[in-house]
């Protein structure tokens, strides 16, 4: 055959193989056998091989993975991925329907109704009809490229049906594992003595972080789409676009349903609470949208969540079961969390063993013995807690138990804190779990970024004694890594490489990274900008600290311990001699204050600058972005294709509305 015969026979094959693909997996209606679907496959794989000028990346022959470790690029969302507010009962859905109603200015709207599916969110990315990359939420700003895992899942398109898609759109969905599957596989897993998963949505989420993707491919997982986005989209409501992407060839949930009042909604919200236990896979409620694109854009967004949806949490599911045994575990901050052993029963889909019990004050509340029957519940969180005693039930045989009062990892008196509830270990740099735990932090995406290591090898390279302290990675060699188990060249230089590039780390997020009590993510870098170097925050006085916008008394005090202690001191001068960023070069980006205490909306298009430009330069001479106009807005800076709501809503509070002329005019000259 010739090279471009090839291609032809190539590209046939591909259409055909995609088109079957959609009718197994999405429409559950093959119009061929599994034998000769596998036949083109084989057929296409051949020519692949013979042909490799024509190989292509979506190709459905690359859809069982590959053995390569990939590491996971991350890669900014083109639009923020947020989330959804909650909301728990009725009263709570009235308010949203009424800020919804009050925001659109009593124009008539519609909802959309959705079940919440319980799993890994997912964002795809496609242009030209094909798919280019595939992202988890991350942080909501930036996502882990899992483009590879992906595409092991074969109701996701990889080229999409027909013609008559937008040329660049993102479609986001839920990554799930059925329920009946994941029980298999965990039987699977424990038979084989590996560890099984709590439930299907983490072992969903889990299986999208596995750096193997052959191995993903064995993985049962799902995916439904429920949301678009792009410049071009073909109607002007959710529930017609959606529809429409079923026919691009996404699996598109058939659980959706238009609804015109908030009390037609509960009618979906009361069935769904029901009829989910025959689902064949998890939701833990439903979600609410407004239809129209237009007033969804009306409606706008908070930082965090679009005001347009929420969603409606069912209540988690309660079982009852025996409490053995309590065991104390040492978390990475010290603090201990009394955990129940239990007689094991079956919750939400899965067999429940152990509990949180919170602390002391929860357990005295409760007043819970040994041997007590208990109600356990699921609610968001991995381990379920125990919400309450049987009395009824309690026999003879059951008998109190007393708190620890020492560590049961160092031995050391355990203490609690003013105003909190939990005991803690005080031993911060000599009790096992918490040195390893300030490790683990340090490694951490947000911190230092040392994926290459994994909480894992921490564990590992602590229980051989080659770290104590994070300055300790600083010294490992490569012979120190070859000698522990599951460690070959690959991976002893992977993390060496890692630790290597670690030292560009940029100082905020080494500060962060450092685990200083209290110090977060944003206390960290309002510090890094005041403080441009470790040893300029060292030397920070008391009075120095409370000035920084947003310090108080604790987190000052916080820091003045830290660098009172000898072991810190040392550790930092460990780790500038390692050559970590613990100073900066960067300057303040801002260009004047000129509108300090102004706060602006920005809605419409612009001509001479983006959306974007103008926020920025808001904030760089000082100024606040607001997304919605209310009483405490000062201007509206108003584009071509303002919303009506908006401008209506300004006119009403009197709020000057102004041009992006107006706009320019009110900054100092030359510093546009
Ligand atoms: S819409 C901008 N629809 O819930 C709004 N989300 O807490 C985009 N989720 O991260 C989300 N089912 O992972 C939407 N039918 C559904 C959903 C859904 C589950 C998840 C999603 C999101 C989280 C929000």
């Amino acid at each position: 055959m010739k090279s471009a015969d090839a291609k032809t026979r190539i590209e046939l094959l591909r259409k055909e193989l995609e088109k079957h693909n959609h009718n197994y997996y999405v429409l559950s209606q093959p119009i061929i056998s599994d034998f000769e679907y596998d036949l083109l496959m084989q057929d296409l794989d051949a020519l692949e091989k013979k042909f490799p000028e024509w190989a292509d990346p979506n190709s459905p022959t690359k859809r069982v993975g590959s053995d390569t470790l990939t590491e996971f690029r991350q890669v900014a969302h083109q639009y923020p991925m947020l989330s959804l507010g909650n909301t728990y009962n009725q009263e709570e859905l009235q308010d949203f329907d009424q800020r919804v109603r009050k925001s659109l200015g009593d124009e008539p709207f519609e909802y959309v109704c959705e079940l919440k599916y319980d799993g890994a969110a997912i964002n795809l990315y496609y242009e030209n009809g094909k798919l280019i990359h595939a992202l988890t939420r991350g942080d909501g700003v930036l996502g882990d490229d899992v483009t590879s895992n992906i595409k092991t899942i074969r109701s996701i398109p990889l080229t999409l049906l027909g013609t008559d898609w937008p040329e660049r759109f993102e479609i986001r969905g839920e990554v799930y594992m059925p329920v009946d599957a994941f029980r298999k596989m965990n039987e699977e897993r424990e038979a084989r003595g590996e560890q099984a998963f709590a439930n299907p949505r983490n072992s969903a989420a889990g299986s999208l972080k596995i750096l193997n993707s052959s191995e993903v491919a064995k993985r049962p997982l799902e995916c439904f789409l429920y949301y678009l986005a792009g410049a071009t989209l073909p109607f002007p409501t959710h529930y017609e676009n959606i529809q429409k992407a079923a026919g691009w060839g996404f699996n598109i949930p058939p659980y959706i349903e238009l609804k015109s009042s908030i009390e037609d909604v509960y009618e979906f919200i009361h069935y769904w609470d029901k009829e989910r236990e025959n689902l064949p896979f998890a939701i833990d409620g439903i979600v609410l949208k407004v239809n129209s694109l237009r007033q969804q854009e009306e409606l706008g967004f908070t930082a965090k969540s679009p005001r347009w949806a929420i969603s409606y949490k069912f209540k988690a599911e309660q079982a009852r079961t025996r409490l053995l045994s309590i065991d104390f575990q040492v978390g990475r901050t010290g603090t201990v969390t009394p955990v129940a052993n239990l007689e094991p029963v079956l919750l939400a889909g899965t067999t429940v063993k152990r509990a949180s019990l919170h602390n002391a004050d929860q357990i005295a509340l409760l007043d819970i013995r040994l041997l007590d029957y208990v109600l356990v519940e699921k609610g968001g969180e991995i381990i379920p807690k125990i919400v309450g005693v049987d009395k009824e039930a309690r026999s003879e045989e059951t008998e109190s138990f007393a708190f620890i009062d020492t560590c049961p990892e160092c031995g050391t008196p355990l203490e609690r804190e003013e105003g909190f509830a939990a005991h803690f270990c005080p031993n911060e740099d000599g009790c096992p779990p918490q040195i390893k735990g300030k490790i683990i932090h340090f490694i951490g995406r947000k911190a230092m970024n040392l994926e290459s290591l994994g909480e894992e090898s921490i564990h590992q390279l602590y229980e051989a004694g080659l770290i104590r302290n994070i300055a300790d990675l600083y010294s490992l060699k490569k012979e120190d890594l070859l000698q522990l188990e599951r460690f070959g060249e690959k991976s002893a230089d992977n993390i060496l490489n890692g630790i290597e590039q670690s030292k560009q780390i940029p100082w905020a997020k080494c500060l962060f990274a450092l685990g200083i009590r209290h110090v977060g993510e944003t206390v960290a870098k309002k510090l890094s900008k005041k403080f441009t170097s470790i040893d300029a925050l060292r030397a920070a006085t008391l009075e120095e600290l409370l000035q920084v916008d947003e310090i108080g008394e604790k987190i000052a005090g916080s820091l003045l311990d830290y660098f009172s202690q000898p072991q810190h001191i040392e550790l930092i001068a460990r780790l500038q001699a390692a050559g970590l960023q613990l100073e900066s070069f960067e300057t303040d980006t801002s260009l004047s204050d000129t509108l300090t205490g102004k706060s602006f909306v920005i809605s419409g298009t612009f001509t001479r600058h983006s959306r974007d430009e103008l926020k920025n330069l808001i904030e760089a001479h000082g100024g606040k972005n607001l997304s919605s106009v209310t009483a405490k807005t000062h201007y509206l800076l108003a584009g071509d294709g303002i919303g009506p709501a908006k401008l209506q809503k300004a006119e009403s509070l009197k709020i000057p509305i102004i041009s992006e002329e107006d706009f320019e005019a009110m900054l100092p000259e030359n510093i546009i």
